[in-house]
């Protein structure tokens, strides 16, 4: 019997999601809460507040989406937490509340992969794509292009050699004073920005394969911000810059999978997903070659609960659920 109404929870990093999917009503509900501002005043994410705060946060969460679902505890048929990869102690508090209530409810729980969450998370939307698909996964840790083929059949293209995309939005909007999470802050910096101005490196542009590097950016950012006088104006033409140096490798990478797989369908997960520059040109790429685009709601491009109890609903229908409620996170997990 495959367990009908699933409760999700996310707890990776710096947001509590929480959300409840029906096989058949699809999501009935959902609730998050970002822990960003308060990270903010540090530049990044202090992993001990995060937990702390995933603490305080999580039950609150599931009884408002149990209320905007109208439903009860009792309905659940099972529960899926994020197992990993993502920081130990916030992963323990999702794990630990969705062990507990699965062990008091008698209901099956899985473990699910971050990363698979995003990956199948444009599937959330209407038209949703059909496999087979590539998909490009940016976030704030990964930089991927993958052939998906099925729930669970997924094949490595390429991958970033050192930093994130993410991290190339976040580490160079620190540098021009932005506060963090960076990316969305540089990205309307560079709405500002005068185009052509500066022209920084494309890394691996050319590198006939389908890597990624992103650590060189972030230095030519730095050495840009050395040699010039940062008023508002040259702040923006940088981040104009380097906005458009990462797209257009993300893009171009992008369509090169397309093109080697003779794929048409492309998926774009991840918190870079939710950039407008990036949309708008794979958008005007799409036009033009034919292909089709699918991107996962503003809201579950970043970090969500939906995407984990959807993708914990998937794996149910094809594989037994864990025996028993210890549980055990995988802070790296590939
Ligand atoms: O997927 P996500 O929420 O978390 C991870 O699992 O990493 O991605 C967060 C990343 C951050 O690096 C953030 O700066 C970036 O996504 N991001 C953006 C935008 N919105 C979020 N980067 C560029 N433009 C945006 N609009
Ligand atoms: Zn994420």
């Amino acid at each position: 019997l495959i367990p009908q109404l699933v409760l999700g929870i996310e707890s990776s990093c710096d947001e509590t999601g929480i959300a409840l999917y029906h096989q058949e009503r699809r999501l009935l509900a959902h609730a998050l809460f970002t822990q960003a501002a308060m990270h903010s005043e540090y530049g990044g994410v202090v992993p001990e507040l995060a937990s702390r705060d995933h603490v305080r946060r999580a039950l609150p969460l599931i009884r408002q989406t149990l209320e905007q679902a109208d439903c009860q505890l009792t309905d659940l048929d099972a529960i899926a937490y994020t197992r990993g990869p993502g920081l130990s102690g916030a992963l323990l508090v999702g794990a630990s509340i969705g062990c507990a209530l699965g062990y008091a409810l008698d209901i099956p729980v899985i473990g699910v992969h971050h990363l698979e969450g995003h990956l199948l998370s444009p599937l959330l939307a209407d038209p949703a794509p059909e496999f087979p698909f590539i998909a490009l996964l940016v976030s704030g840790g990964h930089t991927q292009l993958m052939r998906v083929d099925g729930i669970g059949q997924y094949t490595l293209l390429g991958e970033t050699l050192d930093d994130a995309a993410g991290e190339a939005f976040d580490k160079s909007a620190k540098l021009l004073g932005l506060s963090y999470p960076g990316g969305p802050e540089l990205a309307n910096l560079a709405a500002l920005g005068m185009p052509g101005r500066f022209k920084l490196p494309r890394p691996m542009l050319h590198s006939g394969d389908l890597e990624f590097s992103f650590s060189g950016l972030k230095t030519a950012v730095l050495t840009l911000t050395k040699q010039h006088e940062l008023d508002e104006q040259t702040r923006a033409d940088i981040a104009h810059a380097a906005q458009a140096a990462i797209v257009e490798v993300l893009v171009s990478k992008a369509l090169f999978a397309l093109k080697q797989t003779g794929l048409k369908q492309l998926v774009i997960a991840g918190g870079v997903g939710a950039n407008q520059l990036l949309r708008s040109q794979l958008n005007a790429a799409a036009t033009r070659k034919g292909i089709q685009v699918f991107y996962p709601a503003l809201e579950f491009c970043t970090d969500n609960g939906a995407m984990i109890a959807f993708a914990g609903a998937l794996r149910l229908r094809q594989q037994e659920p864990q025996v028993g409620y210890a549980f055990d996170i995988k802070p790296r997990w590939d």
